[in-house]
């Protein structure tokens, strides 16, 4: 079977449910539920018995060298980690916490565990540890797109953070020889995401008739791919990465964020249409993100000329699989903004007793 970290989460959750959708190879799935862990998305595998789920701290090392000895994983997929950039800059201390100080005890319960194996149990280990495009800081209108050697210079909190794991995780494998591999991916978007990413925040303030706030100009570019192809790119990696080696994955997709609300009233215009006027009416110029990326742009030619990865979705096939989703998933985004999700996991992990 599998580890993996943060499958409650957005990227997560679509990764485990991919994962038991195409094989049936077994998941240990630990995640603290916090505030963006969901048991909603994975709802489907309730009665699964290919799906353990545990609730537990990465921070944890004791719970994860236990459970790692327990279940004895051929790999660990870790994706949980404190992920929102506004959320950083109004509260660090998470993301250091969970980002830095969890990614390290993890390692050390990977390498724990890792140096008991013998024989083709150790050579096979992975530890594939996903990270973001945004450790690379940010490019002007005409630089070139991040490739794996561009120098790190990670300009939030949230990317300070997770520049500071990958450097652990690097350091992992050239020190103690640990199998790390490492994706670097840029903006996903698609089902579960938590609504206080731009997309998903957009399609829900228009559908309750709310502002679309736009920080600063709004000619702010991102990468944007498919959360499903970002799970097949984490596959590849786990399948036939290199040890120690970095891949970038993105969705060869730059587009600003105005173009991206424009498009996504346009879609809702046609899918949801309002009694009056268009969806756009809507938009609302806001102050800017202090210390806003101007550009992310991923270079993806590293895994697709190694790995064979390349993105199945375009934006326009992905966007519309995505407004259609959260429409058909109304109930999912009002469980999340009541927050009715989070009082059911008190309710239910108050009493229990980790395994
Ligand atoms: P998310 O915020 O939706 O989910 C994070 C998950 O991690 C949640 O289920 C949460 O409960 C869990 N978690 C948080 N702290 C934990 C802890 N201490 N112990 C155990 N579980 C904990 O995040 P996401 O958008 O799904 O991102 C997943 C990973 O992918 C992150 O590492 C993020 O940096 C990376 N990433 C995200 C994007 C993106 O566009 N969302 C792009 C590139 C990389
Ligand atoms: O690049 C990968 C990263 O993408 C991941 O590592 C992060 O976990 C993920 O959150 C995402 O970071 P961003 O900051 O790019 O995503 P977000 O959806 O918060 O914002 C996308 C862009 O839209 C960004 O330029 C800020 C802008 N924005 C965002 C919000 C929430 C707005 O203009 N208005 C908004 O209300």
């Amino acid at each position: 079977m599998i580890f993996v970290t943060g499958g409650a989460g957005f990227i997560g959750s679509n990764f485990v449910l991919d994962w038991l959708g195409q094989s049936d190879e077994g998941v240990v799935n630990l995640d603290k539920l916090t505030y963006a862990g969901n048991l909603d998305n994975l709802a489907s595998l309730q009665d699964d018995p290919r799906h353990l789920f545990v609730r537990g701290d990465i921070c944890d090392g004791a719970l994860v060298l236990a459970l790692l000895n327990q279940h004895r994983p051929r790999a660990i997929v870790h994706f949980a980690a404190e992920s929102h950039v506004d959320r950083s800059i109004h509260g660090p201390a998470e993301f250091i916490a969970t980002n830095v100080n969890g990614t390290f005890a993890l390692l050390e319960a990977a390498r724990a565990y890792w140096s008991a194996l013998a024989g083709a149990e150790k050579d096979d280990f992975r530890f594939v540890h996903i990270s973001t495009d945004e450790v690379y800081g940010s490019l002007g209108e005409h630089g070139a797109p991040f490739v794996e050697t561009t120098a790190y210079a990670p300009n939030s909190p949230y990317s300070a953070s997770k520049a500071a794991s990958d450097h652990l995780v690097r350091a992992y494998f050239h020190t103690y020889g640990l199998p790390t591999v490492t994706t670097n991916c840029s903006n996903n978007y698609g089902p579960y995401q938590f609504p206080e990413k731009l997309i998903p925040l957009v399609m829900a303030n228009a559908l309750a008739g709310k502002p679309l706030p736009i920080y600063g100009d709004g000619g702010q570019i991102r990468d944007w791919l498919y959360v499903s192809d970002h799970c097949a790119a984490v596959r590849r990696a786990l399948e036939a990465g290199r040890p120690g080696e970095v891949y970038n994955v993105g969705g060869w997709n730059e587009m600003r964020n105005i173009d991206v609300v424009h498009t996504l009233c346009d879609i809702l215009d046609q899918a949801a249409p309002k009694a009056a006027g268009s969806y756009a009416g809507q938009i609302a110029l806001v102050p800017d993100r202090p210390g806003h990326d101007r550009r992310y742009a991923v270079d993806a030619g590293k895994i697709q000329r190694e790995l064979g990865w390349k993105p199945v979705e375009t934006f326009d096939t992905g966007i519309r699989k995505t407004v259609q989703w959260y429409l058909d998933h109304q109930a999912w985004v009002a469980h999340v903004q009541s927050g009715a999700y989070l009082s059911w996991v008190e309710q239910n992990y108050a009493n229990r007793e980790v395994v």
